[in-house]
C-alpha cells in the first residue's frame, strides 16, 4: 500500500539510532527486522545502527543476546556469515543523560557520515521523547533528511497525546514523524486495500445497503505477561482499540482515496474517525462490555487471574472490551461495527468478518431464512481470506443448501516468505513513505472517540464482568430493540 514499484522511493545510506536500544522491543522486533531486510538485500546501501542505552551495558553480553534474538526469528535458509557482517554494523553507545556532553559520542559517530540520513527510533517511554528531540537538536543532529519513529503508547488521553506532540514538534516536523502501529504492517491488513480497491465485486457492495454488519476481533491467548505496570494504566481499550482496532475500522470504512499517497489515504481515514458516533453514560450500557480475567485453565494448565499476574488485590482495568460502534456517514448508516478484543482468550486469533445482507426475496422458504454471505479476513495466526456463500448440496431431493467457504490461504497461494510487520514499516521509514503511519490529527480524532467511552464508563460507573482465563470472554448477548449482539470473541462457526 502506498507505493507501486515504479514509484518506490529508494533507500539512501543511513544511520539508524535506536534509543531504548537494549530494550525488549528493539531486541525482539527492530534489529531482527533490519537484519531480514539486510539479508533480503533491500538495504543495499551503506548503513550503521547505533544502539543507545542509558546504563553501561557490557558489550559482550549485548552482542551475545542480540545474536540469540536474531537467530530465533530466522525461518529460512541463511548464509550464517551474514550475521557477523550485520553485527559489525551495530555500535553500542551509552548516553546517560539528555545533555550535549552526554550526546557527544553520538555526535562524533554521526558526523563521520554527514550526508547520511539519520533515523532516530524512539523505543523509550514517551516522556523521554521531548528531551531526546531537544538534545539532538541542540547538538545539531537534526536536518531536513532526519526522521523520527515513535513507539506507542503515545499518551493515555487526548491531552497527553497533544502534550507529547507539542514536545516532539519542537525538533521534528510532521512529515519527519513516523508513529508506528504494527497492525498496519501486517500483510492481510494491507491486502484489505487491494481487496477493496482492485475488485469491483467488493467495492460495489461495500456499504450499508449491502453490508449488515462488520466484526473485528482480536483475541489473544497471552495474559499481561511482564507488562503489568504499563497495562494496568492502559487496559484493553487504550492498548488495542485506540490504535490497532480503530486503524482497521478506518481501512474498512474509508472512502476510496484518489491516490495512494500518504496524505490522500490519511485524509480518508481521518474522516472515518471523525464520523464515529461518540458514546455516553447511557449508550455504554448497551453498546459496550468490559471484562477482566480470573483464574482459568488452558490445555489443563492452570492460569493466573489478572490480579495474580499483577500481584495486586484490586484493579478496575479491563482486559477485555467489546464495543458496538457506528460510523455516522452516508456509506455506513445503520451498519454496526462490532469491535472485540481481550487477553487470555481460548486461543489467539484475529479476524475481520464482513456479513452481507440476506437476499431480498427468499425462493427457498422451506429452509428458513437465508444467511448473508460473509467475507472473512483472517489476520492471525494464519493469513487467509474466505468468502462464505450458499451452495447446493449435491444430489436429488430438492434445493438443499449450506454455507460453504471459498478459501484463499496465503501460505498455499504464495510461497515467498512473509515479512514481519516491522520489516515493512521500517523499510517505509527509510524510504520516507508515511502512508502506513498515523498522522497527529488521526491520533487526536481517535482519542476523542476513546475518551467518550472512558468518560461514559466513569459516569455510568461501569464494572468489569469477570471471565475465566482460557474462555472466549464475557459472552453475554446484549439485547436491544432491533439488534442482538454477542460480546464474546467466539465466532459463530455455524456452517463455515
Ligand atoms: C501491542 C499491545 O500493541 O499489540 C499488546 O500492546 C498486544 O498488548 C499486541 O499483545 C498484539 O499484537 P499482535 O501482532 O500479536 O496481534
Amino acid at each position: 500500500m502506498g507505493q507501486d514499484k515504479k514509484n518506490l522511493k529508494v533507500i539512501k545510506p543511513f544511520n539508524a539510532v535506536i534509543f531504548g536500544g537494549d530494550g525488549d522491543l528493539a531486541m525482539r522486533k527492530i534489529y531482527p527486522a533490519l537484519f531480514h531486510r539486510f539479508v533480503d538485500k533491500q538495504l543495499n546501501v551503506d548503513f550503521n545502527i547505533y544502539a543507545i542505552t542509558r546504563s553501561d551495558k557490557k558489550h559482550g553480553t549485548f552482542y551475545e543476546q542480540l545474536e540469540k534474538f536474531i537467530l530465533k526469528t530466522i525461518d529460512y535458509e541463511l548464509d550464517h556469515s551474514l550475521i557477523a557482517v550485520f553485527m559489525k554494523k551495530i555500535i553500542l553507545l551509552t548516553l546517560v543523560d539528555h545533555t550535549k556532553s552526554d550526546y557527544e559520542p553520538l555526535k562524533i559517530e554521526l558526523e563521520k557520515n554527514p550526508t547520511y540520513q539519520n533515523v532516530y527510533y524512539l523505543s523509550t517511554p514517551s516522556d523521554a521523547f521531548g528531551d531526546i528531540g531537544d538534545t539532538l537538536k541542540l547538538c545539531g543532529l537534526i536536518n531536513q533528511k532526519s526522521k523520527v519513529v515513535l513507539e506507542k503508547p503515545l499518551g493515555n488521553s487526548l491531552a497527553s497525546s497533544q502534550a507529547i506532540h507539542a514536545k516532539i514538534s519542537r525538533s521534528f516536523t510532521e512529515n519527519q514523524i513516523y508513529r508506528i502501529d504494527h497492525y498496519l504492517g501486517k500483510e492481510t491488513v494491507q491486502n484489505l486495500m487491494v481487496l477493496r480497491f482492485a475488485n469491483h465485486l467488493f467495492e460495489y457492495s461495500w456499504n450499508s445497503e449491502h453490508i449488515d454488519n462488520v466484526q473485528i476481533t482480536v483475541a489473544e491467548s497471552l495474559g499481561v505477561e511482564k507488562r503489568g505496570d504499563y497495562y494496568d494504566h492502559s487496559g484493553a481499550l487504550l492498548d488495542m482499540v485506540q490504535n490497532h482496532l480503530l486503524q482497521l475500522v478506518c481501512l474498512i470504512g474509508m472512502e476510496p482515496p484518489a491516490q495512494l499517497d500518504a496524505n490522500s489515504v490519511r485524509n480518508e481515514k481521518l474522516k472515518v474517525l471523525n464520523s464515529l458516533r461518540l458514546l455516553d453514560a447511557e449508550s455504554v450500557l448497551t453498546d459496550t462490555v468490559k471484562g477482566q480475567y480470573t483464574r482459568g485453565k488452558v490445555d489443563g494448565e492452570q492460569l493466573n487471574s489478572y490480579l495474580e499476574d499483577l500481584e495486586k488485590y484490586e484493579s478496575s482495568t479491563e482486559t477485555f472490551v467489546a464495543i458496538k460502534a457506528h460510523i455516522d456517514n452516508w456509506r455506513w448508516k445503520n451498519t454496526p461495527f462490532y469491535l472485540r478484543t481481550g487477553k487470555r482468550m481460548t486461543k489467539r486469533y484475529s479476524e475481520i468478518v464482513i456479513t452481507f445482507k440476506s437476499v431480498k426475496h427468499n425462493v427457498f422458504p422451506m429452509q428458513g431464512n437465508i444467511p448473508g454471505n460473509k467475507l472473512i479476513m483472517r489476520l492471525q495466526p494464519e493469513e487467509r481470506i474466505e468468502l462464505v456463500q450458499m451452495t447446493k448440496l449435491p444430489g436429488p431431493g430438492g434445493y438443499r443448501y449450506r454455507p460453504i467457504s471459498l478459501k484463499l490461504d496465503y501460505m498455499d497461494s504464495f510461497h515467498e516468505r512473509f515479512p514481519e510487520a516491522y520489516e515493512r514499516l521500517i523499510v517505509d521509514v527509510l524510504r520516507g513513505e508515511q502512508t502506513l503511519f498515523m498522522r497527529q490529527d488521526e491520533l487526536e480524532a481517535a482519542w476523542v472517540w476513546i475518551e467518550s467511552v472512558v468518560n461514559g464508563w466513569k459516569e455510568a460507573n461501569m464494572k468489569n464482568i469477570l471471565y475465566e482465563a482460557g474462555s472466549w470472554g464475557p459472552g453475554d448477548l446484549v439485547m436491544e430493540k432491533e439488534h442482538t449482539w454477542s460480546t464474546s470473541t467466539k465466532r459463530d462457526e455455524e456452517g463455515v
